[in-house]
């Protein structure tokens, strides 16, 4: 896979000293972060290999952030993902989740993956969403019925609530698979190329739908692509990273939908392409300041 719309990728850079000229910086941060990534390195450790997946990234997620990790194939940004789930322990650095240390998957961060299949397929939609409910602890049968009802009339599926995922659509499924991840009402929603594997019209539908629901309960979501137009449309914060070991080459601020298909939007995804082909940040490169 690679970044959308380049044909080349750029070579390792170091790590970024300086902001980009023009973009909007972040003053330092007013609220505390929800989600606190400070300086992690990732790596995995085979039996003949040490792979670096990431190197000292740094990031904060606020509250009701869309908040977007773009790179290109290889970056870590899967790898990133994982770690904040609590699937991955950083060699070096620390992930935090308001001001709590993670060191295990919990139900305060859901993913949501780009596979169709994520779903039980003997249960139905329904099923599916109040499953996770239930399995949970917190809820009776009756109680996460109901809160799952909820949520798959979120997600527009209440027609669908009793068919099996054989019988839906990609797009559909995924909008299950979003609804289960939300009626657990995680503090922040971890999504990995989520739209990926779906057509180019159906992915739009879903990214509009993303920000209605968004718009609906402001929920939090770090959300990993590597399409600059997702990117732009979803995002109101994008952390760019360079190629294999995923490092920091800068942060910018997006409008979101807003924002996507004016002149403006496609500036910002113009700066991106050229932020993320150049083969060294050193004189452009930036960070967020928080
Ligand atoms: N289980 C694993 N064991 C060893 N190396 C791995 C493993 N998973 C990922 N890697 C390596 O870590 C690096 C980062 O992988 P990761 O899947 O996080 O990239 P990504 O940015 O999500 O890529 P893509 O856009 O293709 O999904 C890659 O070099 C990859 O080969
Ligand atoms: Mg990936």
């Amino acid at each position: 896979m690679q970044v959308q719309g380049q044909a080349t990728a750029a070579s390792a850079v170091r790590l970024p000293s300086r902001l980009v000229p023009g973009c909007h910086v972040e003053a330092v941060a007013i609220a505390k972060p929800l989600l606190d990534v400070s300086g992690v390195t990732l790596q995995y450790k085979t039996k003949q290999h040490l792979v670096t997946a990431t190197y000292r990234v740094s990031f904060h997620v606020r509250k009701s952030d869309r908040y977007i990790l773009l790179g290109p194939s290889g970056c870590g940004k899967s790898t990133l993902l994982k770690a904040v789930g609590g699937f991955l322990t950083p060699t070096e650095g620390t992930i935090s989740l308001n001001g709590t240390s993670v060191t295990g998957p919990g139900p305060d961060r859901m993913m949501v993956f780009q596979e169709f299949d994520q779903l039980l397929p003997w249960k139905t939609v329904l099923q599916n969403v109040a499953f996770t409910l239930i399995k949970s602890g917190t809820l009776s049968a009756k109680q996460a019925e109901k809160k799952a009802a909820h949520y798959v009339e979120k997600v527009n599926l209440t027609k669908f609530k009793d068919t099996y995922p054989h019988m839906l659509s990609g797009g559909m499924k995924q909008r299950v698979a979003i609804a289960r991840a939300m009626a657990m009402e995680p503090q922040i929603l971890l999504m990995d190329e989520p739209f990926a594997a779906l057509d180019a019209l159906t992915r739009r539908k879903m990214q509009d739908e993303l920000l209605r629901l968004w718009d609906d309960t402001r929920f939090t979501v770090l959300f990993v692509t590597h399409s600059i137009q997702e990117a732009v449309t979803i995002g109101n914060r994008i952390l760019l990273l360079s190629p294999h070991p995923g490092q920091v080459k800068a942060g910018l601020n997006s409008r979101g939908i807003d924002e996507a298909d004016t002149v403006t939007g496609q500036k910002l995804s113009d700066k991106i392409s050229r932020l993320l082909f150049m083969s060294d940040v050193e004189d452009e490169g930036g960070t967020f300041h928080e």
